[in-house]
């Protein structure tokens, strides 16, 4: 494979395949801010961060970076990163304030003009449709609990669809159900706060219903359009000193309920079955409904794939547990991010690996979604350029390993709201400062500049 070097760091890097998408990632509720400008309705993320105690230090979106009203001035940063793609989120309570019925046009006309903004510098709009900001009347109605959200985000598909599918072909339905699923309704540590545990689960099946009623409506729509899901993935580990048959069973359970539980269904066109993992079936089966797999099957042009790192699990230490695993930490010193996350590349060639050999044929391209970290405030962030060089490293040898990849997009391109953390973990390419909203591009920025460019020379 021949080598190219970026000019700002020496690590060399494998080339990836020519047609390679470099790309960055934001959303919406993140980055946006004017939380209810020009006619938009509340979202979930709006009222939960109003809840005492949700959010670290009482931090909001209310302003965010304030990308609303600096649409043309991150462009330009993105311009000058060399981007290929722009993966950014639709907020649906802009577009339909109630979540149905009523369209706000002055919604409508901001991602107009980014689309064209995006497109005149060069930059492939790649949208995502739901970003975990639920209009709060459809939460008021049940939310995701409820199998007519499924249908409202198709109509709000249909929508979007319409009014930018002439120039936006690659979309992305969901970002992250697994994850919206377990934070926002299992746990209740994001919005819409809600801690049912494993009564959860119809979560999973009425956002991957929404997905394939979005993607037949995308499909009439934007007939030339491709349509992708962002899954979190996360391979499973056990810690070396894993004693038992025991532990192998918790680290199965973990990973049917992390990764096969939002990919099967897409990719087999069956759901693993929970109990023979040791969960209870509960409100489970009864939430399927005769033709909601056909439906959510439908060939995908893509697999967006989110990684931060892998999971370790042991067997639970309670046996009368609720769940059939405890997370457990590794024991190997890996550097850590401000999150406390561990940095762990080859998890990355292992999560893709893994998937080729679980789906085969049935394992559509793959674009690497999201990867990235946060780090300390500051502008030499040599550990994010040290992160990212290792995880695209990892890419490359996945590619090399005959998994098909199309693309990269980090997370993030700036510094944002970063859910229940608030403004305290920075992921940014690009240095924020929120009380003024002051942009200053990081070493990273610089790094990955000179990696696409040298990708393409
Ligand atoms: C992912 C989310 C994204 C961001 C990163 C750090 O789970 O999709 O919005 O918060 O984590």
């Amino acid at each position: 494979m021949p080598v190219t070097t970026s000019p700002i760091d020496a690590t060399p890097l494998p080339r990836l395949p020519a047609g390679f998408v470099w790309g960055a990632s934001t959303a919406a509720y993140q980055i946006e801010g004017a939380a209810d400008e020009d006619g938009k309705g509340p979202s979930v993320w709006d009222t939960f961060v109003r809840r005492p105690g949700a959010v670290r230090d009482g931090h909001t979106g209310d302003f965010a970076c304030d990308h609303y009203h600096r649409l043309d001035e991150d462009v330009e940063l993105m311009r000058r990163l060399g981007l290929d793609a722009y993966r950014f989120s639709i907020s649906w309570p802009r577009v339909l304030p109630n979540g149905t019925g009523k369209v706000e046009p002055r919604g409508l006309d901001f991602y107009d003009r980014l689309v064209d903004a995006l497109l005149g510098a060069g930059i492939e709009p790649t949208p995502t449709l739901f970003h975990w900001d639920l209009p709060q009347a459809l939460e008021d109605e049940g939310g995701w609990l409820n199998r007519d959200t499924a249908h409202r985000f198709a109509e709000y598909a249909a929508v979007t669809g319409e009014r930018i599918g002439d120039r936006v072909k690659r979309w992305i339905t969901l970002n992250e159900p697994f994850v919206h699923m377990t934070y926002g309704y299992a746990f209740g540590v994001h919005a819409p706060g809600r801690a049912l545990m494993l009564d959860a689960l119809p979560v999973a099946h009425h956002q991957l219903l929404g997905h394939g009623l979005a993607t037949a409506a995308l499909r009439a729509a934007v007939p030339d359009g491709q349509v992708l899901i962002a899954n979190n993935c996360s391979p499973v580990r056990l810690r070396s000193d894993a004693r038992s048959d025991q532990d192998s069973a918790a680290a199965s359970a973990y990973d049917v309920l992390h990764n096969r539980l939002f990919n099967d269904p897409l990719l087999t066109g069956s759901y693993p079955d929970l109990s023979a993992y040791g969960m209870p079936d509960r409100s489970w089966g009864g939430v399927v409904r005769e033709g909601d797999l056909a439906a959510i099957a439908a060939p995908l042009d893509g697999l967006g794939v989110n990684y931060y790192n892998p999971t370790w699990v042991t067997a639970p230490n309670d046996p009368a547990a609720l769940l059939p695993f405890d997370l457990a930490e590794p024991e190997e010193p890996y550097q850590r991010t401000t999150f406390d996350w561990p940095v762990v590349p080859d998890g990355l060639t292992e999560l893709l690996t893994g998937l080729k050999d679980r789906y085969g044929d049935a394992l559509p391209p793959v674009t690497i979604t999201e990867n990235g970290c946060a780090q300390p405030t500051g502008l030499d962030d040599r550990a994010r350029v040290d992160y990212l060089s290792g995880h695209i490293d990892a890419v490359a040898r996945a590619v090399a390993l005959g998994v098909d990849v199309r693309g990269y997009f980090t997370w993030s391109l700036l510094d944002n709201f970063e859910w229940a953390e608030g403004y305290h973990q920075r992921f940014g390419l690009v240095e924020v400062d929120f009380a003024t909203g002051l942009r200053t591009p990081r070493a990273s920025f610089e790094w990955y500049r000179g990696l696409i460019a040298s990708q393409r020379s």
